[in-house]
């Protein structure tokens, strides 16, 4: 089997989401959000902190239950009640902040202990699968590592090939370069830059503004649990109508900037 372009592409799965309403007590975090991702499409979410972009995306895979609205995945509605909710996580990657790999388990291990134990692969087809994602993310010759033996970066490439293994059709990140070095963050960048091109449909939160300016087709700027603005990766970020859009810019790109 080819690990090129048509691999991912051919299962890419675009994301609709219409009216998506979360609260927590009396604080509504998302006040109808209307999203949409194409199969294959790369979509940057960028806001301030607070605004609502993780539990946007925990929405997307359930992780947290959206209170109104509508979630399709490939055309599978993940926000009706009758969901199967294990075939519909099989489906989404997400790769978090923190790596969260398993400390006790080798590289190689972590990348085949859901196709085994969720999709009940042999353990040696998981191992050819996991091996070539490996590879992919440039960790072929790490399987049998654990993940304090690496740095924070390698750690985050083998999060990336461990949502691989699981053939999702769809990637989430969730600012999946803000804990690391900062001479690591490229090669995570650079990884996921491949996985685009690849064919993956990807809705990434970041703070990376260049990363989101090339690669992203599209970005939306949240801010207070609606999106403010959209568009065109290179006009929201290189030229933002919005007055909200252009300050958290301003200080996102010049961060010692101080007002006087
Ligand atoms: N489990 C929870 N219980 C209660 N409130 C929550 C919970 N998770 C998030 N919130 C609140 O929801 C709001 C949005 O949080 P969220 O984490 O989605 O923001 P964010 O845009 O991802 O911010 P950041 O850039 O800091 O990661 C915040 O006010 C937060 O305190
Ligand atoms: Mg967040």
């Amino acid at each position: 089997m080819s690990t090129g372009t048509s691999e991912l592409s051919a299962h890419a799965a675009g994301v609709d989401i219409t009216g998506l309403r979360k609260s927590y007590g009396s604080n509504e975090v998302l006040k109808g959000i209307d999203l949409n991702v194409a199969p294959g499409e790369v979509v940057c979410l960028i806001g301030p902190s607070g605004s609502g972009k993780s539990t946007l995306l925990r929405c997307v895979n359930l992780l947290e239950q959206p209170n109104g609205g509508t979630i399709m995945v490939g055309g599978f509605n993940v926000t009706d009640p009758e969901v199967n909710l294990d075939k519909m996580r099989q489906q989404v990657g997400m790769v978090f902040q923190q790596f969260n790999l398993f400390p006790h388990l080798t590289v190689l291990e972590n990348c085949t202990i859901s196709p085994i134990k969720v999709l009940k692969r042999k353990k040696a087809e998981a191992q050819k699968v996991a091996l070539r994602n490996l590879e992919r993310v440039g960790l072929g010759d790490f399987g049998d590592r654990y993940p304090d033996q690496l740095s924070g970066g390698q750690q985050q490439r083998v999060a990336i090939a461990r949502a691989l293994s699981m053939e999702p059709t769809l990637m989430l990140f969730d600012e999946p370069t803000s804990a690391l070095d900062p001479e690591t963050v490229g090669e995570v960048l650079s990884i996921m830059k491949n996985l685009a091109q690849a064919g993956m449909t990807m809705l990434v939160v970041t703070h990376e503004m260049a990363f989101a300016k090339e690669v992203a087709d599209r970005v939306f700027f949240m801010d207070g649990g609606v999106v403010v603005e959209e568009g065109k990766a290179v006009d929201v970020i290189g030229n933002p109508q919005q007055p909200r859009t252009q300050d958290f810019l301003r200080r996102v790109l010049d961060p010692t900037h101080v007002d006087i």
